[in-house]
Formats: structure tokens, sequence, C-alpha cells
């Protein structure tokens, strides 16, 4: 099993260049399926969720070619209906776009339920609702969800979210955009990568409006043709290097970021003592004093993302005083991570969905593990920060959604290495 070693203390300078979004690579490879034509899409990150895809696309009879840097392109126009490897789709969360693309496609799928991160409790009763409305008609067992048309055949209409669900409104954006009739969601989510689906989709001849607000509208089109589409910069991702450089200290140019994706993350770094200069494509972010304590809340897009949980905690974990972070889409979220983070020496105590972290002035390297995606990208940054050497294990996880993490680390500085055993 690899891990990485880190030795820590080392300050942070130079340009970090981020990579295309996770979230909205994983949605938008299996929206071609629902493309007739090829589809050059730009800027598809090099990170085992994506590959995972494109091997499940593959199996299922697309044609998919990686070209010069990070453009893949896909032609899905000549498959014929294929049920999705099992064990493929239960290696990541995302899989389960497969089911909206299928059915949109097809009118049809069976899809084995999902696997990847399980940091909570993540029910998909709200993609179901969704498939439901739209006139399918759903077997769900312990193993699969099993989609076929409904006695009316399937058809567009309202359809009310209980929560703005980032599964289920990327799922009924890609069930509707081939069905007849207009498709109408309320509360619908509004993270980036929702609106760089819809931008996608639309590049390929869809008529979605609306999407970044909380009622989008799909009017069904009869076919998609193929195009080029360059997906939207990872906003965690860059997060994430924001939340290392706040903790560990430096100078970074964080660069291809939409600084606006990024306003909910700056404004608590800023307010923490990080100085944030915003550019067009890029952010420059430098810290050098001792960082403030802070309280955050994590809500769905424009808040504070629950991805960066974690990450802030760390700063948390290294700033004077008392900050309360509060969890507000996943609960049990903190569990991945903060026991970690104690036994590095940090200051935690959870009550529920809030944590409140005392400040202190070190954490010391030990043995910890990496428990999901985002909880070892917060126990790499404490590594950073600590004093002696980090060893993290099971990086598996981490490596679902950060590209080059070691290789992009290094530039700037940290002494940062995959150890195979
Ligand atoms: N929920 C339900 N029923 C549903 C769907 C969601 O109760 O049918 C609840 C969830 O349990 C959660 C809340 O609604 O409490 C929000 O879940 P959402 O559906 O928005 O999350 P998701 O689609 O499963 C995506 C990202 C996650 C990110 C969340 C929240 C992808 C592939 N995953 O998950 O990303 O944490 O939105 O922003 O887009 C990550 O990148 O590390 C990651 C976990």
């Amino acid at each position: 099993m690899a891990r990485y070693e880190i030795h820590g203390s080392n300050l942070l300078s130079g340009t970090v260049t981020i990579s295309g979004a996770k979230n909205a690579a994983v949605a938008i490879l299996p929206a071609a399926l629902l493309v007739s034509g090829k589809c050059r899409i730009e800027n598809v990150p090099d990170i085992s969720d994506v590959r995972i895809m494109m091997d499940i696309l593959r199996g299922m009879g697309a044609k998919i070619e990686s070209l010069e840097g990070s453009t893949v392109e896909i032609d899905c126009s000549q498959i014929q209906y294929t049920k999705p490897d099992d064990d493929l789709v239960r290696k990541m969360r995302a899989s389960y776009y497969l089911m909206g693309a299928l059915l949109g496609r097809f009118g049809k799928a069976h899809v084995a339920l999902p696997g990847g991160c399980n940091f909570a409790s993540r029910p998909i009763d709200q993609h179901i609702k969704g498939f439901c409305g739209l006139g399918a008609e759903v077997d769900e067992t312990e193993d699969y969800v099993a989609l076929s048309p409904g006695p009316e055949g399937l058809r567009g209409d309202r359809i009310c979210l209980d929560m703005a669900s980032v599964g289920a409104t990327v799922n009924i954006m890609l069930a509707a955009t081939l069905i007849p009739g207009q498709t109408i969601i309320e509360n619908a989510a509004k993270e980036p990568h929702i609106v760089d689906l819809a931008n996608f989709l639309n590049t390929m001849g869809a008529r979605i409006n609306g999407a970044g607000t909380d009622t989008m509208k799909i009017r069904g089109v009869n076919s998609l043709r193929g195009g080029t589409y360059a997906i939207i910069p990872d906003q965690i991702e860059a997060g994430t290097y924001l939340a290392a450089v706040t903790a560990v200290g430096g100078n970074v140019l964080v660069q291809n970021v939409i600084p606006k994706h990024m306003d909910c993350i700056t404004s608590k770094l800023r307010e923490m003592g990080a100085n944030i200069t915003n550019y067009d494509d890029s952010i420059r972010i430098m810290r050098t004093g001792r960082l403030r304590q802070s309280t955050v809340k994590t809500r769905p897009y424009p808040g504070f993302p629950t991805d960066m949980q974690a990450q802030i905690c760390v700063c948390m974990a290294l700033a004077n005083g008392v900050s309360r972070l509060t969890e507000s889409v996943y609960e049990t979220r903190f569990f991945g991570y903060c026991t970690e983070l104690q036994s590095m020496g940090a200051n935690i105590r959870i009550n529920g969905k809030t944590a409140t972290v005392t400040g202190v002035e070190r954490l010391y390297g030990t043995s910890v593990s990496a428990h999901d995606l985002r909880a070892g990208a917060a126990l790499v940054i404490a590594g950073l920060a600590a004093e002696g050497t980090t060893y993290v294990e099971n990086i598996h996880f981490i490596e679902r959604g950060y590209e080059n993490l070691v290789e992009k680390l290094t530039a700037l500085g940290a002494d940062i290495r995959r150890v195979e055993d």
C-alpha cells in the first residue's frame, strides 16, 4: 500500500495550476452518452474517479481517446444499451449519474448502487423522486436501481426537490435533456459544476435555462450533436491549496481558477489572517503572522462548501483562539479526520453538528489514516504544517480527486514523497 511521507514546516512558495473540476468531469463524461457525435472535452483531470468513469463508459462501447494535455475525445454515438459493469460502478459515487444518462438515452437503466467516500449516510431518494417525476418506473433493491418507462411513458414535469441535492439535480438534468416536454427542477442545486454541466449540454444542443438558480427549466430536444467544451477549474482543489498556504504559511499564486467561485472560501481565509488578492483567473495568497480564530458553517453553494470543512479545520487547529465549525450538509463528516488531527496535537471537541477547535501553537507529525478524499487532503495539510514527519496512509482516497498532488506541492517547496511499501 502506498502512503505519503511528509516532513513538515517548509513554507510554500511559487505557482500552482489548478486542474479541471472533479465533480464537473464525473457528470460531463456520462453526459456524453446523450450526444450523437464526438465530444472533445478539455481540462479533464487525471484522477482515479475520472479514470474509473472512462473505464465504465468504454465497457459500454464508448470510444474514448486521450489527446494531448488534458483533452479527451469521447464518441458514444454508436453504442447499444449495455448494463454498466457492477464492480466498476461500486468503486465510485458519481457512477449513479449513469442512471440519468441511460434513462435519457435509452429509456431504461440497470445500475448497481454506487460506492465512493462513505463519510455519511448518502441516500438517493431525491434521485428516485426525480426519475418517478419524469414518468419512470423504479425497481430499487439493496444492490441496484432499475429504471424503465411507466405506463404513460417518459415526459417532462415539475419536480420539487426536498433539499438542493447536487446528485439529484444532475441526474434529473441528464434524464430530462432528451425526453419530450418541459422539466422544471425547483430547489435545484446551484454549485459551479451544475452550471458547468448545463453549459456542456447546451453547447451540444440542449435547452437548459436557469442553471445556477433555484429553478432550472429543461426543454427536451430530439438529439444532441458533438462539439468542444472545456471543464471549469476545480473550486475545491483550489480551496485546498489556499487552505494549505493559510495553515503552513508562504506566498503562492494559485492559477487557473474562477475567483468568483472562491469567494465563499477566501472570505473566511481572509478573516483568519491570510492576505488574498484576486486577479482575472488567478489568486495570490500570502500568510505570515499567527492565524485568528473563526466561525464557519458549511452550506450548499454559494455558502462555505462541506468539501472544505476538513481543510479549514486544520487552519482553525493552528489559529489563535477558539473557532467553531458547524457542518450542515453531512453531520458525520467530522469523524473522518478529527481523531487523526487530535493524534497530531489538535484540540478539537465535537458536539453534534459543531466542532469547537481551540488553536494550538504547533501540530506534531505521526502516522495518520485518510478515511475519505477531503479528510485525506486535510491530513496532508496538517502534515505540511506539522513539526516532524507525518505518514498519511490510505492515500487511494486522496488520489480519487487531486491530480499530481505530490508534484504540485513539491514544486511549492513542500517535502512530500509517495512511498510504496
Ligand atoms: N440527500 C438526501 N437524499 C438524496 C440526495 C441527497 O437526503 O437523494 C442529502 C445528503 O445526504 C446530504 C445532502 O442531501 O445530506 C446533500 O447531498 P448531495 O446530493 O448534494 O451530495 P452528492 O451529490 O452526493 C456532491 C459531491 C460531494 C459533495 C456534495 C455536497 C459529487 C460527485 N459529489 O455529492 O463531493 O460533498 O455534493 O456539495 O459531485 C467530494 O468531492 O469530496 C464530495 C464528496
